[in-house]
């Protein structure tokens, strides 16, 4: 039987997302996305086959990075949000990345994501003037996503990164720790 939440109460549960550090115990909801093709598509990442690849993603991307946190429903991690320091004289900018689960697609819940780390990471890290965002020139649904929370488009860098063996055109997005974030 299906015990799946119905109408409003659905909706209220995708609201109420929450964002904590990723943990090797959230393995096993890891491996129900990690071999989704659909996720790859335009994503720097090689699909996980097995539990023990899985770990070591886990313990090699999200655990040793200077500042990811698992996107969860209810504490069920459904993916991740990070934010990459640079150093010297790139201290000032910091790059977003952020994936979701097939599953959750089109609910609104990465906006969200985006809207919750817009608005703290600037005070969290006191030089950070600039967070900015590579987007796959195809990837119409994350351009949106960052439109929607305030981002600048502010061109396309040709040919910028390699997704899947192909060279891809690629849009760059910032927010400055100025910029309104909206609501
Ligand atoms: C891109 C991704 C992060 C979006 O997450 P999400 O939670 O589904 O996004 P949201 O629901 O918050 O918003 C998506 C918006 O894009 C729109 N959208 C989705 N696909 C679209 C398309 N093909 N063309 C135009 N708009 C599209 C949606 O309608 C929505 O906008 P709206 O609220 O104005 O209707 C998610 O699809 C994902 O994880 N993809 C795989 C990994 C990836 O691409 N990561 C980003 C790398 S830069």
């Amino acid at each position: 039987m299906d015990n799946k939440p119905e109408g409003k109460e659905r909706e209220y549960e995708f609201t109420e997302i929450t964002l904590r550090q990723i943990e090797l115990s959230d393995v096993d909801d890891f491996m129900e996305w990690a071999t989704d093709e659909k996720f790859s598509r335009f994503c720097i990442w090689d699909t996980c086959t097995s539990k023990d690849q899985a770990l070591d993603y886990i313990k090699n991307n999200d655990i040793y990075h200077p500042w990811s946190r698992a996107i969860c429903i209810k504490n069920k991690a459904i993916r991740e949000i990070s934010v990459m320091p640079n150093s010297g004289c790139h201290s000032c900018r910091a790059e977003l990345g952020y994936e979701l689960a097939h599953k959750y697609w089109g609910k609104g819940i990465v906006t969200r994501a985006v809207k919750m780390v817009a608005t703290t990471i600037f005070s969290e890290w006191s030089n950070l003037e600039r967070i900015e965002a590579f987007v796959d020139i195809d990837n119409k649904g994350s351009q949106r996503v960052l439109e929607k929370v305030g981002f600048l488009r502010e061109g396309v860098l040709r040919k910028f990164m390699s997704i899947n063996g192909k060279s891809r055109d690629m849009v760059i997005f910032s927010l400055l720790s100025t910029d309104v974030v909206q609501h």
